[in-house]
């Protein structure tokens, strides 16, 4: 609402009751005088009624009067909105399998290992005419772990129709172990129970450093059974077979295992 300042207003009723003479007779007197102080009263009215009252707020357009009027999320809801991914994060990984490998050779070699228990004992403490793998027994027979690989996957049937007597060392301790000897037969692991070369090495070392008492941190242990062990990573990954697990990793002097029987080698 503008204002009209009082001294206009005073005229203006003046004028109205003061009849045409009047004003006639004051017109041309006061004329020069309205039109001399009304423009700066004018003026002033101007600045004094823009900063009075600010302008009134133009109404919303209907989208952001919605918005306004939205009914506002909880704050406990948009807290636990906000842990959601979280939660569904935590949950994936719980569903997710324990890495199947998580337990190195030596504890995926113990479950391995019942396919072989039966003859040989669940403690490897030998049966019959399988022999043990205590006290030292089996690694006097294989003082190096691939005569040993390759004896387990092809199984005694394999050398003897071969005609390789000696699978291990033929200075072995106690006299060598041969082919057949024992008057039993040793399955083959690879075509007969099927197991990988991956598993082969697994089992080959729960023997020896669980049942056979050998000494782990050697470098043979570190190079095949320990859970980073090049080898045993290699053959993991599928880089490398029995075949070719020598020139996969060429410079540790591996023996080549092969898919043939071959005459075992002593200790040294
Ligand atoms: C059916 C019974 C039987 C099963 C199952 C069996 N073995 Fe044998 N194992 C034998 C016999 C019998 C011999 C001796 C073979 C011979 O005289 O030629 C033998 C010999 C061995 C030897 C040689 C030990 C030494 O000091 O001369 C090793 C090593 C061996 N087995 C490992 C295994 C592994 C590893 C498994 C499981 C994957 C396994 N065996 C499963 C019966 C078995």
């Amino acid at each position: 609402m503008t204002e009209i300042p009082e001294h206009l207003l005073k005229r203006s009723q003046a004028r109205k009751g003061g009849g045409d003479a009047a004003a006639a007779a004051a017109a041309p007197a006061t004329t020069p005088a309205v039109a001399a102080s009304a423009a700066p009263a004018v003026a002033a009215a101007k600045a004094e009624v823009v900063p009075a009252g600010p302008p009134p707020p133009k109404p919303d357009i209907p989208v952001v009067a919605a918005y306004k009027a939205r009914k506002k999320i909880p704050v406990w809801a948009m807290i636990t909105l906000s842990i959601l991914p979280l939660w569904l994060f935590m949950y994936v990984l719980a569903l997710k399998p324990i890495a199947a490998k998580a337990s190195g050779p030596l504890g995926e070699g113990l479950k391995v290992y019942s396919n072989c228990g039966s003859c040989h004992g669940a403690g490897g403490e030998g049966i019959g005419s399988a022999y043990a793998f205590t006290n030292g027994s089996v690694i006097a027979t294989f003082p190096h772990i691939e005569d040993q690989l390759r004896w387990v996957k092809l199984g005694s049937a394999e050398y003897v129709s071969a005609g390789v007597q000696i699978p291990g060392d033929p200075n072995r301790e106690g006299g060598p172990h041969i082919a057949g000897a024992s008057g039993g037969v040793m399955p083959a692991a690879g075509k007969g129970l099927g197991l990988s070369d991956l598993e082969i090495l697994e089992v080959v070392c729960h023997e020896r450093y669980d049942l056979g008492g050998a000494e782990q941190g050697t470098e043979e242990f570190e190079l095949w059974c320990s859970p980073e062990a090049p080898a045993y990573l290699a053959l993991e990954t599928g880089e490398a077979t029995f075949d070719d697990v020598h020139t996969v990793i060429a410079d540790k002097g591996i023996i080549e295992i092969g898919s043939v029987p071959v005459a075992g080698t002593t200790a040294e």
